[in-house]
């Protein structure tokens, strides 16, 4: 978390900062600041809040210059204050420097710097490593040399960008385990945690790997590791374009991403479906094909919504492919000491492509000898380029921190690949192929009548928008799409909400069942339809009430729920597809009634690249 951009070249660097930051603001958003250099003199302003905030504090005629760094911060070591928000200045008042990530040794560097005489004053970890930088440049002289003796002294991760007004030409930037890109452009160079940030300015741009350091001046860039060895970088081009990153006439960038779902959903599987074959191609497991028909195992970690998506990807491929499949937290996978046995294979779902948790997951895994395959959305992000093949989810950028459009496309590309292994293991036949093929074809329309006309949801929204609890019961494929509306509602409305496989209710969570309770049951015609039906009885018995996701030609689900939230049906595995639309919609319309931030929960970030 925490987003950093920095320019340097011959324009004037702050509208490009604060422009930048504002795109980054996904990453955290509790405070930002600029560092400015203009004729050797550094200029630092800082403020608690939204990047708005310092802008308004930031005139920008107050704060011409050709080179500065930005960053908007998520607290991890200090409250969010002016004080604790970068860039972090050297004692000197010579360096800034911004971050991204943990420095897990502060304490000791901080202890020791102080015995020197250096004076802290914000609570973070990232002043340690300022002050280190000062300290060592006493030592080497230079700030590149100060920067590189300064990183070989830390543990943890970072992302960072320093400026000296001593040095006046050059930005040094580096990376372990926060992403970190250059933007070059004509005499003039860019750095930023991600290509939304500059994609406006330049389209080439420069992976930074872990360990790496650059020099950035107007004309060239040089990278190094930071033991000093050189390393000759390629240019790549960032192929989406800045529409794609605006809100385009919606009113929160989410509303936009559940609105594009037919879009995305198409993007995802657009040349992938082989009808005729009953099948699928998927060019990233081209390599691996041979390692997926002779897996024992698959495992799957991810966080959040994506491991929402793993749950769903495990039903998926259990009932087709019948491979063995577990899905895991990236968080306990890494610190468990899994086993791992060398015909394992591990998918690593990641909208971002950047969690911590699951990119050190990937690392736990191939350490140990498994095949990582990667699930990404974002192009060139670390976990997409640490992996061994994988699938691209196509669904362009995402911007809402509540993930929506990721999570449709990931669940299309899990089809996908349960359509390739499972034909080629010959456990699905070419006429069951055919149908989910046909049908994840037929997907956008489907969604697209949910999508346009919301009425129905906007008016459950307003009844419930002041209730303080909900209960999501869904069975089979749609009890991963119970957790997932749940968590769309507790991450935007602040409203507590669990979900619950339907069955799972009677021991323990019927007991909260009274005439307050709003119970969200996906009761779509699937092989559990009549289970869940009963379910359904269960709750109305006590009175709680009842918003069904039931099928457009469902007439018995009226005269057992209060409220019926229509949509088509499909085939069962791909009915959380089409079944979330409507969860997605009720948590966003619910909070923006309650007045919520949509776009910028409170205490949530985006991109989570801390452990
Ligand atoms: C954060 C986001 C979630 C996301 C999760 C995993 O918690 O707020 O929306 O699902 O991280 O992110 P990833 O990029 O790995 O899918």
């Amino acid at each position: 978390m925490c987003g950093i951009v920095g320019y340097i070249g011959t324009k004037n660097a702050l509208p490009m900062l604060l422009d930048g930051l504002k795109r980054l603001e996904y990453r955290g958003y509790d405070s930002a600041g600029v560092a400015i250099l203009r004729d050797g003199t550094l200029t630092v302003q800082k403020k608690v809040g939204k990047v708005v905030e310092l802008e308004k504090i930031t005139p920008e005629k107050s704060f011409t210059g050709h080179i500065g760094i930005g960053h908007t911060r998520w607290a991890t070591h200090g409250e969010p204050s002016d004080i604790n928000a970068h860039p972090h200045v050297s004692n000197d008042g010579s360096i800034a420097l911004i971050h991204n990530g943990i420095i897990e040794n502060y304490q000791v560097i901080r202890t020791k710097l102080e015995k020197q005489g250096y004076i802290f004053k914000s609570a973070t970890d990232t002043e340690a490593l300022v002050h280190l930088i000062e300290e060592m440049k006493k030592v080497s002289g230079d700030l590149e040399t100060a920067v590189r003796l300064a990183l070989r002294q830390v543990d943890g991760t970072y992302g960072i960008a320093v400026v000296s007004s001593k040095e006046p030409d050059k930005i040094i930037v580096a990376r372990k385990g926060s992403p970190l890109i250059i933007g070059v452009g004509d005499h003039e160079h860019f750095v930023a945690s991600d290509a939304a940030a500059i994609v406006q300015y330049t389209r080439q741009v420069v992976y930074l790997e872990d360990g790496e350091i650059a020099v950035l001046t107007k004309d060239k860039f040089e990278t190094k590791t930071i033991d000093n060895v050189e390393k000759i970088k390629q240019i790549h081009e960032v192929t989406f374009d800045i529409e794609e990153i605006e809100k385009s006439g919606f009113d929160h960038f989410m509303l936009k991403e559940i609105m594009e779902q037919p879009e995305t959903i198409r993007n995802s599987t657009r040349g992938r479906v082989l009808l005729d074959e009953g099948n699928a191609k998927l060019s990233g497991l081209r390599d691996v094909m041979l390692l997926l028909e002779n897996a024992q195992r698959i495992v799957i970690t991810a966080c959040g919504t994506s491991w929402h998506a793993g749950l769903v990807g495990e039903y998926m491929l259990e009932q087709y492919a019948k491979v063995p499949v577990e899905v895991e937290y990236a968080s306990e996978f890494r610190y468990r000491n899994p086993i791992i046995k060398p015909n394992d294979v591990l998918f690593l779902i990641s909208q971002s492509g950047e969690t911590a948790d699951t990119l050190a997951a990937l690392r736990e895994a191939k350490n140990k000898g498994a095949s990582v395959l990667g699930i990404c959305n974002v192009v060139g992000s670390t976990i997409a380029r640490e992996s061994q093949g994988g699938v691209y989810i196509h669904a362009g950028p995402e911007i809402g921190v509540a993930s929506t459009k990721a999570f449709t496309s990931q669940l299309i590309v899990l089809s996908l690949i349960t359509l390739l292994i499972a034909r080629q293991r010959g456990t699905m036949t070419i006429e069951q192929g055919r149908i989910i093929g046909k049908e994840l074809l037929n997907l956008p329309d489907k969604v697209q009548t949910i999508l346009k006309d919301t009425s129905e949801i906007e008016k459950i929204a307003e009844e419930f928008k002041e209730t303080s609890n909900f209960l999501y019961l869904g069975r089979g494929y749609n009890f991963p799409v119970a957790l997932e509306g749940a968590l769309k509602l507790k991450e935007i409305s602040y409203i507590h909400a669990e979900g619950y496989p339907a069955a799972e209710m009677k021991h323990g969570p019927i007991a909260l069942i009274d005439k307050n309770m709003p119970v969200v049951v996906m009761a779509t015609k699937d092989s559990t339809y009549d289970k869940v039906i009963s379910n359904i009885q269960e709750v109305k018995a006590r009175k709680g009430r009842i918003i069904a996701i039931a099928n457009d030609d469902d007439d018995q689900i009226h005269s057992l729920a209060d409220h019926v939230i229509k949509v088509p049906q499909t085939v069962d595995m791909l009915s959380p597809i089409v079944n979330v639309i409507p969860l997605q919609l009720l948590a966003y319309f619910i909070a923006v009634k309650r007045g919520c931030n949509v776009d910028q929960p409170r205490n949530l970030a985006k991109s989570v690249t801390v452990e």
